[in-house]
């Protein structure tokens, strides 16, 4: 989703920009455009499509005086992605960017264009800058306008604005998108949408609150916080290791994040498994006081994960569990009950329908935890108590070490609490908890599984649908399977559970119907294959991924006999990510950035 990013410095600062802009590809956007205020003249810049035509565009432009500069990375959400409608938008005299939505854009366009302002582009953001120097007509100064500006406006943003009338400021405000400020010993002042930008440029960072706004300068750095009250910034250090941004020899990050499962979910294990109990430092026991209930809340990947700790929760802890997905959960009045735990799953924080589910639930008075791979993210901020993944940066938009860290957190937690309630013998949590020790290894990708995988994937190039069927936690492992495919093939594929295919979605099978079967040993095994077998019987093309051979399979996966079922889980949930992965690459994708999709989906 958009990104943005700003500098105020000596530097070249069309590089910082760029460089910054460039951390940011990984959220997905569709245009991007800078714009440099130095030497009371601005230089600005807009490229749609990748990064590279925005160099391109800039390749003879360098600044190396002080200056105030403004970057944008747009997924667009109000017009089309096109040069006009990328940002930084222009008014007379200033230029902005922005995340996030202006809902009441439509009413202030109306207003401005009745005294005569010619808009440009299609944008809710373009409002921002013609509201702005209109207000600077009547204002005393820059800042009383940008100030009244935002008063004005309704939705989400993070905002950044430039103006000529005060040539080396940038102004900012930030309410429901991301946004933090970084400063060095250099007196360099940097914006960006996350801290990775910002790691090995600065040396604090202050990540601002829902409706902070404010400016600096060479001098000042000046914010207020909703209320109008100036505030002093809250800078903490920022790590200076810059996590591997490289792909390592791997031809795309999202093939390095699958081979870095098993190191990534060893880090989240760190710490936290005892010989007969799981460790959780980071949360006081004292936040299950009282809990009746878990409802979990999340999108997409996330959301699967959540299904998966709903087995594990009632199964291990016996605790009435649900799950929901957050844009629904949050316009349907849902009741909210105070002996209920609040649980959000987000590899970002930053999602902005779970996001809000988490404040709905604050404001209802519920106890909140968030299971979530970004530190410091909003969602962790906000959170009674948080458990961190520890999956590392997430760059392919396809979520996959990120969805495999969340089933282990969830799986522990799940350990934790059937301790704390005696829902488990001592002895089955020990047995669990070895278990939960061998996942780093099921998830070793090995080259003959890779190259199966590889060779198996072109027979899966075409068809009217996959259907991928799995029983129990297999299910939502089915769904985050045909959701993988989904992304980054653009073949249609859907998740099912196995035992419902009979009632209804069995009338499609026919040879060009691909049904990807988990069928693990150790849960529920012969249901599971006689629903693959109702169809293979009506001529659907079979592809089973099972440790036991499957003579009603036209492909078979053969995975590793394991000892629990868990094991299997993992594997399996390996094969799906690669069979998906080959399957995109086949077809000549791009697997990283795939059509369509952001990152970090900061609008509702
Ligand atoms: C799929 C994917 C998305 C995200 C979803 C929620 O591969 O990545 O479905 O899972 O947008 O994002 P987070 O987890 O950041 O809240």
């Amino acid at each position: 989703m958009c990104g943005i990013v700003g500098y105020l410095g000596k530097k070249n600062t069309k590089e910082i920009l760029l460089e910054g802009l460039k951390e940011l590809e990984y959220r997905g956007y569709d245009s991007a455009g800078i714009a440099v205020l130095s030497d009371g003249e601005f230089s600005s810049f807009k490229a749609v499509g990748k990064l590279v035509n925005l160099e391109e565009k800039t390749k003879e432009f360098t600044t190396d005086k002080f200056a105030a500069g403004i970057g944008h990375t747009r997924w667009a959400t109000h017009g089309k992605p096109t040069e006009l409608n990328a940002h930084p938008h222009v008014g007379a005299s200033s230029y902005v960017v922005h995340n996030g939505i202006i809902e009441n854009y439509a009413e202030l366009k109306k207003e401005l264009q009745n005294t005569g302002v010619t808009f440009l582009s299609q944008t809710d953001t373009e409002v921002i800058v013609h509201q702005f120097e209109k207000n600077q007509q009547d204002a005393a100064n820059s800042f009383e306008a940008f100030k009244k500006t935002i008063g004005e406006l309704e939705g989400a943003y993070a905002i950044l604005l430039v103006t000529k009338a005060e040539p080396d400021t940038i102004f900012f405000a930030k309410n429901g998108s991301p946004m933090l400020m970084g400063i060095n010993a250099e007196n360099e002042k940097y914006f960006a949408s996350s801290d990775t930008p910002l790691i090995g440029q600065c040396s604090d960072v202050n990540y601002f609150e829902d409706g902070d706004y404010g400016y600096v300068n060479a001098d000042e750095i000046v914010i207020f916080d909703k209320s109008g009250n100036k505030k002093e910034p809250h800078f903490t250090k920022l790590a200076t290791n810059k996590l591997s941004a490289q792909k390592d020899g791997y031809r795309f990050f999202m093939e390095k994040e699958i081979y870095e499962q098993s190191t990534v979910i060893a880090d989240t294990l760190l710490g936290r498994l005892s010989e007969d109990s799981v460790i959780l430092d980071e949360i006081d026991s004292s936040l299950f006081e009282g809990i009746n209930e878990i409802k979990l809340c999340a999108c997409g990947t996330s959301y699967h994960s959540a299904l998966t700790a709903s087995y594990m929760f009632e199964r291990h802890a016996k605790v009435k569990t649900s799950v929901e997905v957050a844009s629904e959960f949050r316009y349907r009045e849902p009741i909210m009950t105070k002996d209920t735990l609040f649980v959000v799953i987000s590899q970002s924080g930053e999602t902005a329908d779970t996001l809000e589910t988490l404040k709905m639930a604050k404001a209802a008075g519920l106890k909140t935890l968030v299971i979530c791979n970004v530190d410091n993210s909003s969602m962790v901020r906000i959170a009674d108590a948080s458990i961190l993944t520890r999956a590392g940066i997430e760059k392919g938009v396809a979520s996959t070490k990120a969805f495999a860290t969340q089933v282990v957190v969830f799986w522990m937690l799940s350990l934790y609490l059937a301790k704390r309630n005696n829902t488990l013998r001592a002895e089955e949590i020990a047995a669990q908890i070895a278990v939960l020790r061998e996942v780093p290894k099921s998830v070793i990708v090995e080259d003959a599984m890779h190259e199966r995988i590889k060779r198996l994937s072109k027979r899966y190039l075409h068809g009217h649908g996959f259907f991928f069927i799995g029983r129990d936690l297999f299910y939502p492992l089915a769904l985050e399977g045909a959701l993988k495919l989904k992304e980054i093939s653009y073949l249609h594929a859907e998740g099912y559970p196995s035992g419902e295919m009979k009632h209804g979605p069995i009338a499609l099978a026919d040879p060009e119907l691909f049904t990807i079967a988990l069928l693990p040993e150790h849960l529920l095994y012969e249901k599971s294959r006689s629903n693959a077998e109702e169809l293979s019987a009506r001529d659907s093309t079979i592809c089973a991924i099972s440790p036991i051979e499957f003579d009603k399979a036209d492909d078979f996966i053969k995975t590793k006999k394991h000892s629990h079922y868990m094991l299997e889980f993992f594997e399996m949930m390996l094969v799906v990510q690669l069979l998906s992965l080959e399957i995109s690459v086949r077809l000549g994708n791009d697997v990283d950035m795939p059509r369509n999709l952001a990152k970090s989906v900061t609008v509702e």
